[in-house]
């Protein structure tokens, strides 16, 4: 069966069919891009793993709970969402009355595609005693499914601020939940998901790039694998590692996320080196497929002709709503 979402999308299609429309090539799209977000109130939320041209011409630039938290309190009428599925439809549960767009609706995330809803809610069901902590990147069935939404930002403060005898299922990522146990020194029963990008980076090759360069730090986001992790300066959400690297002392430092990271820290810190950790191949694989499937492209079709549309059923929405307002609730009262 077709997906909702992208037979949704299809019924606004120009005729020409959206993706096989030709732009003309002596248009200047950054230029057009700022004239569509004014013509028509839309706020371009873009995440740091998109391309460099789609993060130099976003209004706002974040990690996902930063994003969240602008979608949250935007008045713009159109949120136009450069980032995978799932963050455009966190958007979209957040308004429900804004057209939330995004710019290739296969963007998805093989983090949030391992916890498909139906044996999720089989696992739930095995641990009746248990709350459910889910971790931003999942589908709105697991968000319906859970008590509280987490980021990678705000995932250490929200589990400790759960009272210590709860019991806890944490999902979809077990190396994030893996960090959060070794952190917080909860129990946490762990769904078995993991993000394809930050698994495909190779220990060997960071050790021997580590001794070539021996000044530099090693920092790594939460959803690397527990050996990375533990040889790591600095851990960190992706905000986190920006930070980390504008404020460090140091001038070099190995970076284990996804590259799109490295242009806001080169834009940051013109002076330093950031080196991208090396995957465990020869393929630039921390590149994330998904988020690159948009392009500057893509993204000026989607606000000219605003589709593809993020669109749900209202039940679904306002459950899933219920963990990301406790999320939210948590984050303001922790200042984060
Ligand atoms: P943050 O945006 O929380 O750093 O997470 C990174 C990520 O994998 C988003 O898909
Ligand atoms: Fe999902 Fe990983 Fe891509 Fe983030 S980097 S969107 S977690 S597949």
């Amino acid at each position: 069966m077709e997906d909702i979402h992208v037979a949704n999308a299809k019924k606004n299609v120009p005729k020409k069919g959206f993706l096989d429309i030709e732009i003309d090539p002596t248009i200047d799209l950054f230029s057009e891009i700022e004239r569509l977000k004014k013509e028509k109130n839309m706020l371009l939320l873009a995440h740091y793993y998109q391309e460099p041209d789609i993060q130099d011409v976003a209004d706002y630039i974040g990690d996902s709970l930063g994003l969240a938290q602008q979608a949250e309190k935007t008045s713009a009428d159109i949120i136009v969402f450069a980032g995978v599925h799932f963050m455009a439809e966190t958007a979209k549960i957040l308004n429900p009355t804004k057209k939330v767009l995004l710019p290739d609706l296969n963007a998805g995330c093989s983090l949030a595609d391992s916890a498909p809803a139906g044996p999720f809610k089989k696992f739930k069901e095995q641990h009746p005693d248990h709350i459910v902590i889910s971790y931003v990147n999942c589908s709105a069935e697991i968000k319906a499914l859970s008590d509280i939404i987490v980021t990678s930002s705000n995932a250490e403060k929200i589990v400790e601020s759960v009272p210590k005898d709860q019991k806890i299922i944490f999902a979809p990522d077990k190396n994030l939940g893996a960090y959060l146990v070794k952190k917080t020194g909860r129990d946490m029963v762990l769904w078995n998901g993991a993000c394809m990008v930050h698994e495909i980076f190779s220990l060997e090759k960071i050790m021997k790039l580590k001794t070539r360069h021996p000044n530099a730090k090693f920092i790594a986001h939460p959803e690397c694998e527990e050996a990375v992790l533990r040889i790591a300066d600095y851990i960190g959400s992706t905000t986190g590692l920006l930070k980390y690297s504008q404020q460090s002392d140091a001038t070099e430092f190995i970076v284990a996320t996804e590259t799109g990271i490295l242009h806001q820290m080169q834009k940051a810190s013109p002076n330093k080196t950031f080196i991208p950790a090396p995957p465990n191949n020869s393929c630039a694989c921390n590149d994330c497929p998904h988020m690159k499937l948009n392009t500057l492209e893509k993204l000026y079709l989607c606000m000219e002709y605003e589709t593809p549309e993020i669109t749900m059923e209202e039940e679904l929405r306002k459950a899933a709503q219920q963990p990301i307002d406790r999320m939210l609730e948590i984050s303001a009262k922790y200042g984060l």
